[in-house]
């Protein structure tokens, strides 16, 4: 981007810290405060991440992130938090999960803000907080370091204020800009499939500005914004930089982490998600190994009692009948056998999708596999054989019972 169009935008914020150390109690007391500036910011919590706006100036807050969401941002090299309000109980102290928010913040090279909170107990000790965390590099300014320190009481309701002047202290040193005016990008911050709405996903906008309407790619999903929705909960037209949004359109469910794109060329569009989503299977389909007639002990070596799930589908019902009598009188001391369905008809899609779920094989008498169920075989790496004379198909089954066949 040219310099020249960059404008300032609104700080992200994440609060990490150990269980219970208050994390949603202070953005409760930070939407309150919020609401008493009169400010209806940060009233309703529709989506995972909510904006107030202090002194008339918004900053962003991402609720609380699991660290797995937290990790997978990282590992995306998704820089989606400016500053990590590090929470610490001052009457439980350093404890593991703060440590790991610690490393978190350090990894994705972000400033970190300490909010010692639960000042009000009377067991405290936010010095005692300070000299712990100076072995993890966390020094306050007021011993010579570079980190904030803010005593607070979420509960109470003290020192909040001072925290978020903090927060837009160190936005203002990093000094926060971005270009509203081209076509948006962000991250995923989470995503879910919702029975009424279909596939919802929240996202942040990093550059640039989203529009309803606009066709979107994010990690293997694609669609057209067909909703966007503020904090708020409410219908939205556009979303800028720093802000967040949940969004409705996308075809499938994309991944938290995932980076969004806008794309002018709806076809462009489709063609990026559809061959990433393709590498995925691939990528999936070579890490799931299928068992197979042939590695069928292999896979299940350190199993004590072995099983091969199948699925039977033939011409005829006298076909699986007579299979179904046959396997019945094999010796299943050492690898039971287990016909999970059996149908009259050709090998279909759903065939497949179950056998890919159960670890099961397909067998065939006198039917062969539709092209979609073929190709999904393929994709998910499930074995299909076919057979047209009974015995041919025992004596396989036999074999690999017995880890013999080549
Ligand atoms: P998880 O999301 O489960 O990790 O917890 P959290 O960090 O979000 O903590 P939460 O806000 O749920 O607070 C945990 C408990 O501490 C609750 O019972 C709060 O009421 C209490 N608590 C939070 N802040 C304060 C505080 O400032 N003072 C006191 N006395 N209690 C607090
Ligand atoms: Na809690
Ligand atoms: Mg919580």
């Amino acid at each position: 981007d040219d310099p020249k169009d960059l404008k300032p935008r609104p700080p992200v914020v994440t609060v990490m810290g150990h269980v219970d150390h208050g994390k949603t109690s202070l953005l409760d007391a930070i939407r309150h405060t919020g609401v008493a500036e009169g400010e209806a910011g940060g009233i309703t919590q529709a989506i995972g991440a909510s904006q107030v706006k202090i002194n008339g100036r918004v900053i962003t807050f991402i609720d609380t992130p699991g660290h797995e969401t937290f990790t997978a941002m990282r590992a995306r090299g998704a820089k989606v938090t400016d500053i990590v309000i590090l929470i610490v109980a001052a009457d439980d102290g350093v404890m593991p999960q703060t440590i790991e928010s610690i490393n978190h913040a350090k990894a994705a090279n972000v400033p970190i803000i300490v909010a010692v909170n639960k000042i009000d107990k009377p067991g405290a000790d936010p010095t005692r907080v300070r000299q712990e965390l100076t072995e993890y590099g966390i020094i306050p300014e007021e011993w010579g370091g570079e980190n904030i320190f803010c005593d607070i009481s979420a509960k109470k309701h003290l020192g909040i204020d001072n925290l978020l002047e903090s927060v837009l202290l160190e936005a203002d040193v990093l000094e926060l800009k971005a270009n509203p005016d081209t076509f948006a990008s962000g991250f995923v911050l989470e995503a879910k499939l919702d029975r009424g709405r279909g596939s919802v996903a929240t996202v942040l906008v990093n550059r640039g500005t989203l529009h309803v309407g606009d066709a979107v790619v994010a990690g293997t999903s694609y669609g057209h914004v067909r909703a966007m929705l503020n904090p708020k909960g409410q219908n939205v037209k556009e979303a800028r930089p720093s802000d967040p949004v949940e969004i409705l359109g996308l075809a499938s469910v994309p991944m938290a982490g995932d980076e969004f794109r806008v794309f002018t060329d709806d076809r462009d569009a489709r063609e990026l998600a559809e061959s990433r989503a393709l590498k995925a299977r691939i990528e999936e389909q070579n890490k799931v190994k299928h068992v197979t007639l042939e590695n069928l002990f292999a896979t299940m070596e350190d199993q004590e009692v072995k099983e091969l799930n199948l699925i039977i589908k033939a011409d005829v019902q006298g076909s699986i009948e007579a299979l179904v009598d046959s396997l019945n009188k094999m010796d299943q001391s050492e690898v039971r056998i287990n016909v999970i369905h059996s149908a009259v008809g050709a090998i279909t899609e759903t065939d497949v999708i179950l056998a890919d779920a159960s670890n099961a094989i397909i067998i065939g008498f006198g039917v062969r596999p539709e092209a979609k169920a073929r190709a999904a075989a393929e994709r998910d790496g499930v074995e299909i054989r076919t057979y047209s004379v009974i015995y041919k198909a025992i004596e396989d089954i036999d074999a690999a019972r017995i880890g013999m066949l080549k």
